[in-house]
């Protein structure tokens, strides 16, 4: 076995980020990494066709066949479990994990948020409606965060922010592709950082070494 950094990545949807990260594996911008599986829990979504057009393991795990989320949760980690994962990447992934699933990677689970964290975070809180409650609120500016998760929703240790403008003109998709062009440049840097040993927890921050 190579001593690459093994990715698993959860998808639920058209899966834009991670192309980013395919993409970035690819052309050497993230070196010692490599992305092993990608599971989504929705048996169309675009994430699935583009994980088997580059020949990657492609899974689709149906929540209906386990009983409750914290089984299917469990689901999910033991086939991360098996492939040796050793950092699970969250990329538009809608179901929660439970507690057990954090616990079992711990500091070695990223997601990414498109707005700047802890703002316009927490439950209920993911794709348009968050743009749009940073249009009500009148916010000047927006941006992507990516964070590690913890057990508190949105509330895992900062690793990287993007900021954008809003503009006064702006309707929730102007906005969100603006901050998407972002999310494509920041989910790499951070996966880079990771796999390079440059990020180092301390407290409620992360430091990012030289
Ligand atoms: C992104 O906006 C990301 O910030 C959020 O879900 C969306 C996923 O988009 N967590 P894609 O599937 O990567 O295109």
């Amino acid at each position: 076995m190579s001593d690459k950094l093994r990715i698993g990545v959860l998808v639920s949807g058209g899966g834009t980020n991670l192309q980013s990260l395919i993409d970035s594996i690819a052309n050497g911008k993230i070196q010692n990494a490599e992305i092993v599986c990608v599971i989504s829990n929705k048996s169309n979504a675009y994430a699935l066709e583009r994980t088997r057009k580059h020949k990657i393991e492609a899974l689709f795990i149906n929540p209906k066949d386990s009983p409750d989320s914290e089984r299917y949760s469990q689901k999910l980690a033991d086939e991360l479990k098996t492939r040796n994962v050793g950092l699970v990447c969250l990329a538009g992934f809608l179901l929660k994990l439970e507690q057990s699933f954090i616990r079992q990677f711990p500091g070695r689970i990223m997601n990414i948020h498109p707005a700047l964290l802890p703002a316009f975070g927490g439950k209920g809180m993911y794709g348009h409606r968050v743009h749009e409650a940073v249009l009500d609120a009148g916010a000047k500016f927006s941006g992507c965060t990516i964070h590690f998760i913890d057990e508190i929703f949105d509330h895992g240790t900062i690793i990287l922010q993007a900021v954008v403008p809003v503009l006064q003109d702006d309707t929730p998709e102007t906005l969100a592709k603006r901050i998407l062009e972002q999310e494509h440049k920041l989910y790499p840097e951070a996966v880079r950082l990771f796999a390079s040993g440059k990020i180092k927890l301390q407290g409620r921050k992360c430091l990012i070494l030289p």
